[in-house]
């Protein structure tokens, strides 16, 4: 799409993303067509046999039989026509719905992973993965079944209005006057915008749900052990609740006029009789009316089922559209600007400089004022203060999770935005405090760190990280599947685990979350004893809240509110007796009062 273009919406966007296969879609477009010419054929032989039959009648035996042969063959072979070129139309349409499927799910899949990162802290993992499985696979299934069926359902109204008004007009213009007021009813249904605003909030309803019950299962274990239940569990019950308070007036305020579509269409050929008789006693040629008559009543019926067939077409491609929508919002998310002649570097000093940030520009509080300090490469920069504070805040914009508003973070004097990504990616070695294990060996979720590592790497780094003894104690070792059943891994193992994966990416920069948080002080102890090895020359960034952990750090910066309100080692912070001097007092009655509660048992 060219960039000056305005982004197609509704079933002009449809229609853009099926026309993605054009040969096939146009090849499918047009079988369909002529098998919908083609399922007229045998009403039209029946008409020339009811014809036959009736001009000879009484009798009978002066019949033209090869005629009427002829005309069951013709029946037969409209059928057989109808049906070989539906098929084909439905080949070309499943060609043209999988290869457009592809492109699709592939575009959106490579698009997610270009949104900044914290995108993925707002919107749930159970509308992306709604949009990837339920909304794109009904594109699919427009262009495989409805493509099709709506070129049949518009072309067959037009060949029967033609054919209904060619046998007998008077019939024909009643029948397409019942026609029109099923349409007109139809329309009123589908065609308006309350209808399309129910139909979106009903998507949303649904996806609500779908986030919230995402949530609780993955919270269960929390929501046992303080013995809630599904009702206080709010979100999910507040969710049940609106999509409930949506549905139910939703679909009663249906019943009236769908009741109303279904009698009409089903009972057109009504009508036709008050205008048979009307014209019956008119008439001299009482032969040509029987057989007119009876060809309309028998014909009418099928309206029924080509309207139908247009409402269904109708109804699905509502949904679709929504989801299209919600792909759309999702695609048209801005992705991280690639500069264009990227930078790298070779010195690894971490700087903010001036830097504002908030996760939403509308709110007035921003997560980060006016931050600058200097992390040194080859030193250890720890950064402290209560929670709230902006700690992972600064963490999540080195590796460019968000961009800032305003300043700048540079890597050895480079702007970070001026790094291609998968290369800035390649210098920071994170560990947060929610750590992601894939459902993979152990060896695999190490190795993610560096697809190169050897496996003598992997059992390095994980002894360093103090996960070697665990591991090895699992039923298979160092190729247990994570997730399997019968396999627990605790939070601090699960840490360790991360920790190790940093350990193998060996990156210049290493920005570590509370990740020894879960980690008894012992184990902790040792991580760093191992980290210290691995930190030679490394920008080191440590987040952590036992202030121990940091005490040697080679500079402090203090977080509170968003600003920096002091820095310095650890004794020139203490000797200016503000607030991380409070800070260190509170922390070690805390941890004496541990320590001695620990002793006393
Ligand atoms: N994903 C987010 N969306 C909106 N606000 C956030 C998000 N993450 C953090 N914040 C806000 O930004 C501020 C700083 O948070 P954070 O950096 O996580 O603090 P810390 O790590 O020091 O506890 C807080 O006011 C917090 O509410
Ligand atoms: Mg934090």
């Amino acid at each position: 799409m060219k960039k000056n273009e305005k982004p197609k919406t509704g079933m002009a966007r449809l229609m853009q993303l099926a026309m993605t296969k054009k040969p096939l879609v146009i090849a499918s477009v047009i079988l369909a067509s002529l098998a919908a010419v083609m399922s007229f054929i045998p009403y039209l032989a029946i008409y020339q046999i009811v014809k036959e039959i009736i001009s000879v009648y009484p009798n009978l035996d002066t019949l033209n039989q090869s005629a009427l042969f002829n005309y069951g063959w013709m029946a037969l072979g409209g059928m057989i026509a109808n049906i070989v070129l539906y098929f084909g139309a439905l080949m070309c349409s499943h060609l043209a719905a999988f290869g457009t499927l592809y492109e699709l799910k592939v575009n959106f899949s490579s698009h997610i992973a270009k949104v900044p990162l914290g995108f993925h802290l707002f919107i749930g993992s159970g509308k992306l993965r709604k949009i990837m499985d339920e909304n794109i696979e009904n594109i699919e299934k427009f262009i495989a079944h409805s493509l099709p069926d709506i070129v049949a359902a518009s072309v067959s109204p037009i060949v029967m209005a033609l054919i209904l008004l060619a046998v007998d007009w008077r019939f024909g213009l009643t029948a397409i006057l019942g026609m029109a007021i099923a349409f007109v009813l139809q329309m009123s249904m589908y065609g308006n915008e309350g209808a399309r605003v129910k139909m979106s909030q009903y998507q949303t309803a649904i996806e609500n749900m779908n986030n919230a019950s995402v949530e609780y299962i993955r919270g269960i274990s929390v929501v046992k052990a303080f013995k809630q239940t599904v009702y206080s569990f709010r979100r999910l019950h507040d969710t049940i609740k609106e999509y409930t308070a949506m549905v139910i007036p939703y679909t009663l305020s249906w019943e009236n006029s769908f009741s109303a579509f279904t009698t009409i269409i089903n009972h057109i050929y009504l009508l036709l009789l008050p205008v048979g008789i009307l014209i019956g006693m008119n008439t001299t040629d009482y032969q040509t009316y029987a057989i007119t008559f009876i060809f309309y009543l028998i014909f009418v019926p099928s309206i029924a089922s080509i309207l139908m067939k247009l409402m269904y077409v109708n109804s699905d491609s509502m949904r679709i559209l929504n989801g299209i929508e919600a792909m759309d919002k999702i695609l048209a998310e801005p992705e991280l600007s690639e500069p264009d002649h990227p930078k790298t570097t070779k010195q690894f000093d971490v700087a903010f400089s001036h830097v504002s940030f908030s996760y939403d520009v509308s709110q007035e509080v921003e997560a980060l004022s006016d931050v600058s300090f200097m992390a040194k490469q080859g030193e250890v920069t720890a950064i402290v203060g209560p929670s709230g504070g902006g700690k992972s805040t600064i963490a999540h914009l080195i590796p460019r999770f968000f961009d800032v508003q305003e300043g700048s973070v540079s890597v050895g004097g480079v702007d970070v935005r001026d790094m291609n990504r998968e290369y800035l990616m390649n210098q920071v070695s994170f560990v947060f405090q929610d750590v992601f294990l894939f459902k993979q060996s152990i060896k695999d979720n190490i190795r993610l760190g560096n697809k190169n590592a050897t496996d003598a790497e992997i059992i390095a780094a994980a002894k360093a990280a103090q996960c070697h003894d665990f591991i090895t104690k699992m039923p298979n070792g160092y190729d247990t599947v994570i997730g399997t059943k019968g396999i627990h891994i605790s939070g601090g193992e699960k840490q360790r685990i991360a920790i190790a994966r940093a350990i193998v990416k060996d990156a210049p920069i290493v920005v570590l979350d509370e990740a020894t948080a879960f980690a008894d002080p012992e184990n902790e102890h040792l991580i760093q004893k191992a980290f210290e090895k691995l930190m030679h020359n490394k920008t080191v960034i440590i987040i952590a809240h036992r202030l121990a952990t940091i005490r040697s750090a080679n500079q402090i910066v203090v977080m509170d509110s968003g600003y920096i309100s002091e820095t310095g080692t650890h004794e020139e912070l203490l000797a200016k007796e503000a607030k991380y001097a409070a800070m260190w007092r509170t922390y070690n009655q805390t941890s004496t009062w541990t320590m001695k509660t620990k002793g006393s048992v």
